[in-house]
């Protein structure tokens, strides 16, 4: 059926259940929550779930290439066949055969002056600093030139772009947060670029730092750690709080970040997720792919 949406795996099984099979295509899925709370990992079993299926841009704003690998080997996904695209860049790699490529912007550190000037060309950037929004998208738009998905201009194929997290890119002007954000969607917007970004959030005063960039997100996933104070012990539930082009469970789940597992569920029980997912039309949509 031509109504059928192809969707996007988060590598979470209970999660997908949640979402009738994932992110729709095309979509852009914001993941909002508090230091700690499962933002990265998550990120990193979506990329492992997609990558021998998909190319895979993995931008991180905060931690380092290595660090990305390590903590996917923690929880049994295997990312060793990434390229580091300060590598690339350094022409340290030389075989290309990958698909997943992880932009890490302290790697990038000493490359970003030449990755501007070649965007510079096109009257594109204005950038000062390797955090900003020009950096980034200068770097994707390479990573896709190094993934073979993109022609004059335009991506060819079917990419899942993350990026982990938004914030450092409005770290230098808060205020422009907003207009920031506007900027990043315009720039990376394609129908076969699916997006899962992330940004944290301030449990104390309920803001999202930098006024946050749910304008931009057609999902929204948000995750917290309920009241450590009273309950004396690390407490996690996340809700979909929406998604665009698709039906989603509306309750919050509660989960834990268990070695090996990474985001396991603890309420409600699985049988119940996959209940109500055959009860929406998940199984019948995912038959017909
Ligand atoms: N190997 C592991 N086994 C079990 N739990 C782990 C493991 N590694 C990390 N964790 C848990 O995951 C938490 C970190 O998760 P993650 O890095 O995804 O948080 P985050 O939401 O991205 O935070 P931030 O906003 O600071 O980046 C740790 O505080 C710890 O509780
Ligand atoms: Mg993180």
């Amino acid at each position: 059926m031509s109504s059928t949406i192809r969707r996007i795996s988060l590598g979470v099984d209970w999660l997908d259940y949640a979402m009738l099979g994932g992110v729709p295509r095309g979509n852009w899925l914001l993941i909002t929550g508090e230091p700690g709370v499962g933002k990265s990992i998550l990120t990193i079993q979506a990329a492992g779930a997609n990558v021998d299926a998909m190319p895979v841009v993995y931008v991180s704003t905060e931690t380092k290439f290595f660090d990305v690998v390590r903590q996917a080997k923690q929880f049994n996904i295997d990312l060793s066949d990434a390229v580091s695209l300060a590598d690339v860049l350094a022409g340290k790699v030389k075989d290309m055969k990958t698909n997943l490529v992880v932009i890490d912007l302290f790697g990038l550190a000493r490359q970003y002056r030449e990755l501007l000037r070649a965007s510079e060309e096109e009257g594109k950037s204005r950038a000062k600093s390797p955090l900003s929004m020009e950096v980034v998208m200068a770097s994707i738009e390479k990573a896709y030139e190094t993934l073979g998905v993109s022609e004059e201009g335009k991506v060819t194929k079917d990419v899942l772009v993350i990026i982990d997290s938004l914030a450092p890119m409005w770290a230098h002007a808060p205020a422009m947060a907003r207009l920031i954000t506007y900027r990043l969607r315009q720039r990376l917007y394609r129908s076969n670029v699916t997006v899962i970004m992330t940004n944290q959030f301030a449990p104390t005063t309920g803001m999202t730092f930098g006024f946050g960039a749910e304008h931009i997100a057609d999902a929204i996933i948000h995750m917290w750690i309920e009241q450590p104070e009273k309950k004396k012990e690390i407490e996690r539930w996340l809700i979909i709080k929406k998604a665009r082009l698709t039906n989603h469970y509306r309750k919050a789940m509660k989960y834990e970040i268990e070695p090996e597992n990474g985001l396991t569920l603890i309420e409600p029980s699985i049988e119940e997720l996959r209940k109500w997912f055959d009860q929406y039309g998940g199984k019948q949509e995912s038959s017909e792919e």
